[in-house]
């Protein structure tokens, strides 16, 4: 039995910060970003409002979209890194906010891959037959966790949140196949220290500024082109897919020429590549399910047609979707 995607739900706060904002703060140009990392704007959420609030309003639109009453889903799946707290999961806040009794689930931690890996791991669940709806929600608040002094991290990314319903497929329909990979060589690539178990939040630690994101770009970026390209050609291959049978490629929206660099080396038409990021930058786990959305509004989604996604992120983790897209 296979997996179907059967509801698509997605959520961006109001706020909006451009490329021109960030001129204000910090010594960086309109001109240097979209030329680097092809952003325009993204969305950020007004104080008080976290990534439960997102996720829980994404889910809401899934569910609607579905037509069905949120006390059918039986397990919730929560990609983030950016957690309203440590503990309890985000799984469970949204599970109080949508009101679904009988439910469990939890939160899944692999950066800019969670949703992808969620997806899959959601997608076991409905394989084994233990559960008939599950929800598989990316949801990310970026926001929280930038240093609005680092120019070279801070325009990077957003806050947004997108989710879906899995059901159980008909034969050929659904997902069909991954390849996931983890690479802790380059925790250091990508990471925010302060606040784990290795460094508890003192004083000291908000000093340092070990709370927010820090990267090495380059070292990401070349890591990002290589991989999400040898990933996608490894599950084409095993599966006997040729670029050209692919309708829709959805990758990780991080960065346009990252995005670009797999395009072409896989040979992929580029209209058949969905990139939004000049609306929403780098939203983490929101990034896939915020594209499928733009694919669907573009037109360039549709029923029956093949989907590749793909992503890297902070890890590093690595993953790739195919998928017959059934909506
Ligand atoms: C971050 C990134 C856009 C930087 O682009 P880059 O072409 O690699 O730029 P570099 O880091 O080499 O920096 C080039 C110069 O631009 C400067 N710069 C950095 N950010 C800047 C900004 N916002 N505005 C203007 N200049 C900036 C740097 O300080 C550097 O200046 P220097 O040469 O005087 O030292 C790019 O490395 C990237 O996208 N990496 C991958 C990031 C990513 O995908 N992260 C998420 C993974 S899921």
């Amino acid at each position: 039995m296979h997996a179907k995607i059967t509801a698509l739900g997605t959520y961006v706060p109001p706020r909006v910060m451009t490329n021109a904002d960030f001129e204000k703060i910090v010594e960086t140009s309109d001109e240097w970003i979209i030329s680097r990392t092809g952003i325009r704007e993204r969305h950020v959420v007004d104080k008080g409002v976290a990534t439960s609030d997102l996720g829980a309003e994404a889910a809401k639109r899934a569910l609607t979209e579905r037509g069905i009453d949120a006390q059918e889903v039986e397990a919730i799946v929560v990609a983030t890194v950016t957690p309203d707290m440590l503990f309890p999961s985000t799984a469970c806040l949204i599970q109080h906010k949508l009101g679904i009794k009988k439910v469990w689930g939890f939160d899944l931690s692999a950066a800019c891959s969670a949703f992808v890996y969620a997806l899959q791991t959601g997608a076991q669940f409905i394989q084994t037959g233990a559960h008939k709806k599950v929800l598989v929600i990316g949801a990310d608040v970026m926001s929280s966790i930038l240093d609005y002094s680092d120019r070279a991290t801070c325009i990077l990314f957003g806050d947004g949140a997108g989710a879906v319903l899995l059901e159980a497929a008909e034969d050929g329909e659904g997902i069909i196949d991954f390849e996931h990979e983890i690479d802790g060589s380059g925790a250091c690539s990508l990471y925010m220290p302060g606040g784990g178990s290795l460094h508890p939040s003192t004083h000291e630690t908000v000093d340092k500024k070990m709370h927010y994101v820090h990267q090495d770009g380059q070292a990401v970026f070349k890591f990002a082109v290589r991989k999400m390209a040898d990933a996608c050609e490894n599950l084409l291959a095993r599966n006997n897919v040729k670029a050209s049978d692919i309708d829709c490629f959805i990758p990780h929206q991080a960065n346009q020429r990252i995005i670009k660099a797999t395009g072409d080396r896989l040979g992929l038409k580029p209209e058949n590549v969905i990139i939004n990021i000049e609306r929403f930058g780098n939203t983490t786990a929101g990034t896939i399910p915020l594209a499928m959305q733009t694919a669907r509004e573009e037109g360039k989604l549709k029923k029956g047609d093949l989907v590749l996604l793909a992503s890297v992120g902070a890890g590093f983790t690595v993953g790739a979707t195919l998928l017959r897209w059934t909506i």
